[in-house]
């Protein structure tokens, strides 16, 4: 079984979407999408910004790992009347189907970083990317106190066993020099690489923050898995009432809903000439500068 795969299908991260539209939105429109633009949204899920980078006008690409995102994702852009945006199940350490230099723009807003190997993400992420072309990734960051997410997973990880040896938090994904490594492992030069701080709002006009806690707790396989490891210690409620005070905290809504800001960090990607399409070859041999 793929612990990875199954983690995200345990849910339905849909329920979790619903809270992120608008911000989606605004990301997709931060990204220069021009009409046409071929591109390739990694982890997408149901589709919170490959749908509005759709709706602008490019040639989108959807690829997850849960099929049930998957599905939703397709449903949603039948919907939409979408006829330039397909979604298909895949794995962002083994793009296998993709051929190298596809996507004028590779773009993962919170997906991408929760796959079990990074190294071999950012290899895929430039491979398939043109040259001349960009990737594009929103990364929570460890350890930012301004950061719902990262506090949701640091405070679920608090009574959670410790995870098997091997395993690479997904949260290193935030941390600068993790990046440039990751890239440069890619064949990358550190020029081409930058990181800017950005503000994504969980928002909802109906439902309270301890609402969006108990979604979480209902529909998000890690803080699904969270809670099962609390029960176990006899520490479920300490757990709820440590997250719903969190979320309170961190809450900027004047209504008594759901407007919760996380800072997350936009890494972005110049992607140059390379010469081969074995991911696995030494970079120094990939570039060409
Ligand atoms: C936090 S959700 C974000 C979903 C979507 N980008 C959004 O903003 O609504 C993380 C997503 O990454 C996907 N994912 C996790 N590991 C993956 C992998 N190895 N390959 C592809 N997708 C993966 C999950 O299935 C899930 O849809």
């Amino acid at each position: 079984m793929n612990a990875n795969k199954a983690l995200w299908e345990k849910g339905n991260f849909s329920e979790i979407a619903a809270y992120m539209r608008d911000a989606g939105r605004e990301v997709a429109e931060g990204l220069g999408i021009k009409p046409g633009m071929k591109v390739l949204e990694l982890g997408c899920g149901d589709g919170t910004t490959a749908i509005p980078i759709a709706e602008l006008g490019a040639e989108v690409l959807g690829v997850d790992i849960a099929s049930n995102l998957v599905a939703a994702g397709n449903r949603r852009a039948a919907q939409a009347g979408l006829t330039n945006i397909r979604f298909q199940e895949g794995d962002a350490c083994d793009l296998k189907d993709i051929p190298d230099d596809t996507f004028d723009l590779t773009h993962s807003c919170f997906g991408a970083m929760f796959a079990p190997d990074p190294v071999a993400v950012a290899k895929e992420m430039v491979r398939v990317t043109k040259p001349g072309g960009k990737v594009v990734m929103g990364n929570w960051i460890p350890g930012d106190k301004t950061s719902f997410v990262s506090l949701l997973l640091q405070i679920g990880a608090s009574y959670t066993p410790p995870p098997p040896v091997g395993f690479v938090s997904p949260m290193l994904w935030g941390v600068e020099a993790q990046i440039v490594e990751r890239f440069q492992a890619a064949g990358v030069p550190v020029s081409n690489i930058s990181t800017e701080k950005g503000v994504f709002t969980f928002v909802s006009d109906e439902k309270t923050p301890e609402d969006f806690i108990d979604s979480l707790r209902t529909w998000y396989g890690p803080t699904m898995n969270a809670y099962e490891a609390a029960r176990e210690l006899g520490k479920e409620d300490d757990l709820h009432r440590e997250l719903v005070e969190m979320a309170n905290s961190q809450n900027r809504s004047e209504n008594g809903r759901t407007s919760i800001p996380a800072t997350y960090l936009k890494v972005s990607v110049r992607v140059s000439e390379y010469v081969s399409a074995n991911p696995d070859i030494e970079s120094s041999q990939q570039i060409v500068l």
